[in-house]
């Protein structure tokens, strides 16, 4: 264990990583996808396609003893057979088998060890999991790369919701910035065009454009963006067929999953 301190101090300095960096490495997020996609197709659910009497899908059974000796061993990236397996040379050793041409890449394999390295912890699909409240992001905590971004002072001004946190947590741990607000004649444009596949109206853009400059606090550019969704999902009411609720479901969903923040990020 003394030996994996100063690898493991190295691994979460290394800001190169991928995932959300010097973060814990998350299994469903990080994980899953490469071991779903380069490993289970021999060492997953499928009995008849096992190879080598291995699953990986299960924590029991990766962290067992096979031929190799143990599989995962938490906290242990030496004691691991699968590290060696992914990192060896030997084509005849190295998984997944260099003929299947799904190689892992060097930021895959950097993300399992350092899965491993941090206890190599499972966690059920996420559609099995219960929804539970992440605690709100702090702004101010965040190791923001960038003081300003164009035209405002600071990051406390781009967040006008909870959720925004979030977003610029994922930014700041890629160095990105936010984009520029987008001016109002393309707001209404993208929504209207997202909603009806047909652009606003000059009347309607027109009158929009007016309401959001009118005042350029936050709350009456809400509103503003507000009386757009009103009146579009009106029209979502409208069009919809006696025979089936679907163009209404639909619409709603969109207007749901892309503009119920009229503020925040969806306008970006
Ligand atoms: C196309 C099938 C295939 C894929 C995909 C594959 N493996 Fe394997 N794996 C095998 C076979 C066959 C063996 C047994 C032969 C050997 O030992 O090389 C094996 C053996 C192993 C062993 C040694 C098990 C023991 O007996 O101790 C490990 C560890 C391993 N694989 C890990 C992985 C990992 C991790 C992945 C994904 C990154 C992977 N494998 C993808 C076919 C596959």
């Amino acid at each position: 264990m003394k030996s994996l301190l100063p690898k493991l101090a190295a691994l979460l300095a290394a800001g190169s990583l991928p995932g959300r960096a010097g973060d814990k490495v998350d299994f469903n997020y990080d994980i899953r996808p490469i071991i779903s996609a380069k490993c289970f197709q021999c060492h997953g659910p499928d009995e008849k396609a096992r190879k080598a009497k291995l699953r990986l899908d299960l924590r029991e059974e990766a962290l067992k003893e096979h031929e190799d000796g143990r599989t995962i061993v938490p906290g242990d990236l030496k004691a691991s057979a699968l590290i060696a397996r992914i990192t060896s040379t030997d084509p005849d050793e190295v998984m997944p088998p260099p003929k299947e041409d799904h190689a892992l890449s060097a930021p895959e394999i950097e993300l399992l060890k350092k899965w491993i390295a941090q206890g190599a912890e499972y966690k059920p699909h996420w559609s099995f999991q219960k929804p539970e409240r992440p605690a709100v992001v702090k702004i101010a905590d965040l190791p923001l790369p960038i003081a300003n971004w164009n035209g405002v002072d600071g990051y406390g001004d781009w967040s006008v919701n909870p959720i925004d946190g979030f977003i610029l947590q994922k930014l700041a741990a890629a160095k990105l910035m936010p984009s520029r607000e987008a001016e109002p004649e393309a707001l209404i444009r993208r929504l209207t065009l997202d909603l009806t596949g047909l652009p606003p109206t000059m009347p309607e853009a027109g009158d929009f454009v007016k309401r959001w400059r009118a005042d350029s606090s936050i709350a009456n550019r809400q509103s503003a963006m507000g009386n757009v969704v009103d009146r579009l999902l009106a029209i979502c009411r409208t069009t919809n067929s006696p025979s089936s609720n679907w163009p209404e479901t639909f619409c709603q969903s969109r207007l749901a999953s892309n503009w119920s923040r009229p503020l925040s990020t969806a306008t970006r």
